[in-house]
């Protein structure tokens, strides 16, 4: 039976990553937070003063691209994978506000996106592999077997959001995490490079009323029919 390669993309805080762990675990597919990867450029840049007053100093950030090292290793303990930066445990600085905030402004340079795309392709040697992001179906991987697009209201988003930071002891107020939803979508469908969009044979689905159980069971009803058409 040939693998194939599953492309989830969508909003900010749609639950991608859930959904595409939830997967990967079913099926025994790896898993790659391409979100993860953006967010490690942003804390780096934070880290060495690469960004001032929300504008990021590209050529400095050019000039040290290539050294900037992010791995996904598994946590033996929790059995979920951590992502780290230059072979420090990033996880879960990089999900905080702080990141989120500046974010999107990395994530539309250019040079940064080729970096990032290249290193996410070479994950894919051997297929069987899960990743959600924004241009996964339509720059990453155009030819994935399965597409998916993940939409869901701003408000329903940013509850999630606001829920999952207080769980992790960092409270935020929810006006504040909702204008960073907004904020996102906005810079992340209109930036001149790999914008998010929708690819023309991605699957949509609008997840705001779905329990995790449902989209989890969806997800692997769409599976099957990808893998068996793939193998057909
Ligand atoms: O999925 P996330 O919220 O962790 O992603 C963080 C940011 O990274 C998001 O605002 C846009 C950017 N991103 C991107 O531009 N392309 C991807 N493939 C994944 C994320």
């Amino acid at each position: 039976m040939n693998k194939i390669i599953v492309a989830i993309d969508g909003f900010s805080s749609c639950g991608k990553s859930t959904m595409a762990k939830d997967l990967a675990k079913e099926v025994g597919y790896a898993y790659v937070d391409s979100g993860a990867m953006y967010r490690s450029v942003t804390l780096f840049c934070q880290r060495n003063g690469l960004i001032k007053n929300d504008v990021v100093d590209e050529e400095a950030l050019q000039r040290v691209i290539d050294t900037i090292k992010i791995e996904f290793r598994l946590n033996e303990e929790t059995k979920k994978n951590e992502t780290y930066l230059n072979g420090e445990n990033v996880e879960s600085e990089i999900r905080s506000l702080a990141v989120s905030n500046q974010v999107s402004i990395v994530s539309a340079i250019p040079f940064v996106r080729k970096a990032m795309v290249l290193q996410q392709q070479a994950y894919s040697k051997d297929k069987g592999i899960v990743m959600d992001g924004r241009d996964i179906g339509t720059t990453v991987f155009p030819n994935a077997e399965l597409k998916i697009f993940l939409t869901a209201s701003p408000e329903i988003r940013a509850q999630r959001r606001y829920e999952e930071l207080k769980a992790k002891g960092q409270e935020e107020k929810f006006e504040d995490i909702l204008e960073n939803v907004k904020k996102r979508d906005y810079i992340d469908q209109n930036r001149a490079e790999s914008p998010l969009r929708r690819a023309d044979d991605a699957i949509l689905l609008d997840n705001g009323n779905m329990t995790i159980e449902g989209q989890k069971q969806w997800l692997i009803e769409r599976f099957n029919e990808a893998l068996k058409k793939a193998n057909a």
